[in-house]
């Protein structure tokens, strides 16, 4: 009789079905990559070696209102699993809560913050409520794909490296139970980076361990805690993600290679994260704060063996062939590349202001004073999550303008619709001009990401968190308007009154152009030299923000998002619109830092 016995961590090696088994595995999200190519990816994936795909599951986008589920689509779980298990992936599953990932609030929903009182990742009432009513939706979609089921799930997270968070003691035990009651039968495990391991862990739960470099007699502190248990780094860092306004790290593959290298000689088990980033597409993205808050960028290409756009890297043929020797079997071609077009660069055709685009949007809510973005009164009471919001209100002289470190992140300051300059984390004053009539001013806040990272998750309320002085009274009685880039919104602006492009047009507001595609669409990169800050949407897709700081120059433009014939591009662009839209093969690297020689980047 076959024997059916998964996972195993009874000794200092990992059993599946009976026999000794190497955890070769790698990190792909779903929700980071266009559904028409998962196969493409996770393809590429097995003809590397790996023989375990891990992913985490965000439920800010499975549940993006209270109540409401979403698992279509590109939000198919099920798909991927099943899809992986096709391919002969064996999945590991890494369902939070709380995700991290580089993803906006570690993927956390935003609406959980309408509770004034909450206390995210502890086993407070208003949290756990809600993860059980998203565990009674998520888990018995997964349940069946477990290998006890015959399906290809042999391993479960419980949450993650809550060892660096440690608010409650009674959590994790919280979310083991929430697992196992719920009909999670597989082998599960905690994941914790060096520091976080002392504090993480839960009682019957396999621990690992995530790094990037084998320093600081990590491995050996993992041991120590576990002497009769295989070693995993459940997260090897393949190479570190990026944040607006510095540079574009990498670490080098000769040095990946020889830390898995190592990593494998020892008997260790691992997996790559990632092994494929991707792109955070829309606003998902999310920021760090260590001291200085730090929004991160949409390409999660984060150095990894294969690129953004699925390409191969030197990291990935080194890796093939390493993982050659741990495979038994010749490994399968690795498939050929999807083909990519530089298309010809299109002119902006037609434009329309953001004031003429408000009419598009939801009535404005009106408050007395700044309220954030979570309790506007908004989708179905869930308040907005993400984007930008427009607060305008009347004032009746110039002078200073002081944000009272109230805004989050961003705010584009108007006087009567005219831009007068930027307040953020870093500039917290502005003189408005004199005039004594009545004028409009308007604050157009961004929320760049919340935090994904850190102890101040409770505190990522975005937009106006408290009051604005002018000449040090608080400003009153606003008039608040969500801008969530919704495509309810974007139909409406789409199919709005726009009006020709011309030199003097003004920002912000949004750029629209045809991009004309002859034969099969392909992927390609889109460049927006001249402009300044923005999003680019495509055929309704939010490709996610640009902004000439950098490092991320170019936007992935997936081909399945493009048909043959005319294709929507409207960007919309907070402060210079330059007019023409260009296309690129390849992204630009700009400038690098080479995280192996700072470590410090990766101290997360
Ligand atoms: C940690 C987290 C991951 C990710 C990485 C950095 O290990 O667990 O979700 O944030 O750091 O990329």
């Amino acid at each position: 009789m076959a024997e059916r016995q998964g996972l195993r961590a009874e000794s200092c090696h990992f059993t599946l079905q009976g026999a000794p088994f190497r955890l070769l595995g790698g990190s792909i999200h779903y929700f980071r990559v266009p559904r028409a190519y998962w196969r493409d990816r996770l393809l590429k994936m097995r003809a590397c070696g790996i023989n375990t795909l891990s992913t985490y599951i965000p439920w800010n986008l499975h549940e993006p209102e209270k109540g409401l589920f979403m698992f279509k689509e590109h939000l198919d779980l099920k798909a991927f699993v099943s899809l992986a298990q096709e391919l002969g992936l064996w999945v590991i599953l890494r369902p939070g809560p709380y995700i991290c990932a580089e993803w906006d609030l570690g993927g956390l929903p935003s609406w959980l913050l309408r509770d004034k009182d909450m206390k995210l990742r502890t086993t407070y009432s208003g949290f756990t409520s809600a993860v059980n009513s998203y565990f009674d939706n998520l888990i018995p979609r997964v349940a069946p794909l477990q290998f006890s089921n015959g399906g290809p799930i042999i391993a479960v997270q419980v949450e993650n490296e809550y060892g660096s968070y440690s608010k409650d003691d009674q959590y994790m035990k919280y979310i083991k139970e929430a697992l196992l009651s719920r009909g999670v039968t597989e082998l599960l495990l905690t994941s914790d980076n060096r520091e976080g391991l002392r504090c993480g862990g839960v009682d019957g739960v396999l621990k690992t361990i995530n790094l990037q470099k084998l320093s600081y007699g990590a491995m050996q502190s993992l041991a120590d805690l576990q002497p009769e248990k295989p070693l995993l780094v459940m997260e090897y860092w393949s190479g570190w993600f990026d944040v607006w306004g510095e540079l574009h790290h990498i670490f080098p593959a000769e040095e990946m290679i020889a830390v898995v290298t190592e990593l494998l000689e020892r008997g260790a088990s691992l997996n790559l994260y990632m092994f494929h980033g991707g792109t955070s597409f829309g606003f998902m993205s999310g920021a760090v704060d260590f001291g200085t808050y730090k929004p991160q960028t949409s390409s999660y290409d984060y150095d990894a063996p294969l690129s953004e756009c699925g390409d191969y890297t030197a990291k990935y043929h080194l890796l093939r062939d390493l993982l050659q020797n741990y495979n038994s079997e010749p490994l399968p071609e690795p498939p050929p590349l999807q083909g990519r077009q530089a298309y010809e660069a299109v002119l902006v055709s037609q434009y329309m202001s953001l004031w003429d685009a408000l009419q598009y949007a939801e009535r404005p809510f009106k408050s007395e004073d700044p309220i954030s973005m979570e309790n506007l009164h908004v989708h179905n009471g869930n308040g907005q999550s993400y984007g930008y919001t427009l607060y305008e209100t009347t004032i009746l002289s110039g002078g200073s303008l002081n944000s009272r470190n109230s805004i989050r992140d961003r705010a584009l300051v108007f006087v009567d619709r005219k831009l007068i300059g930027i307040l953020d984390y870093r500039k917290q004053e502005l003189v408005l001009p004199a005039g004594k009539d009545a004028r409009t001013l308007s604050l157009l806040v961004e929320n760049c990401g919340r935090v994904n990272y850190g102890e101040a998750l409770d505190a990522q309320h975005k937009g106006l968190v408290g009051d604005i002085a002018l000449n040090h009274t608080p400003l009153k009685g606003l008039a608040v308007h969500c801008l969530d880039m919704m495509p309810s919104f974007l139909n409406c602006v789409h199919s709005g009154q726009w009006n020709p492009m011309m030199e003097t047009t003004g920002c912000p507001g949004f750029f629209q152009g045809n991009l004309r595609v002859d034969g099969e669409p392909r992927d390609t990169f889109i460049k927006l030299p001249g402009w300044t800050k923005g999003v680019v949407f495509v055929n309704g897709h939010n490709l996610g923000r640009y902004w000439c700081i950098g490092p991320q120059k170019d936007l992935y433009l997936p081909g399945p998002w493009l048909k043959s014939g005319n294709n929507q591009i409207v960007v919309f662009e907070e402060q210079r619109a330059a007019g023409k839209i260009v296309f690129a093969e390849n992204p630009e690297q700009g400038r690098i830092i080479d995280v192996s020689k700072h470590p410090f980047c990766t101290i997360i």
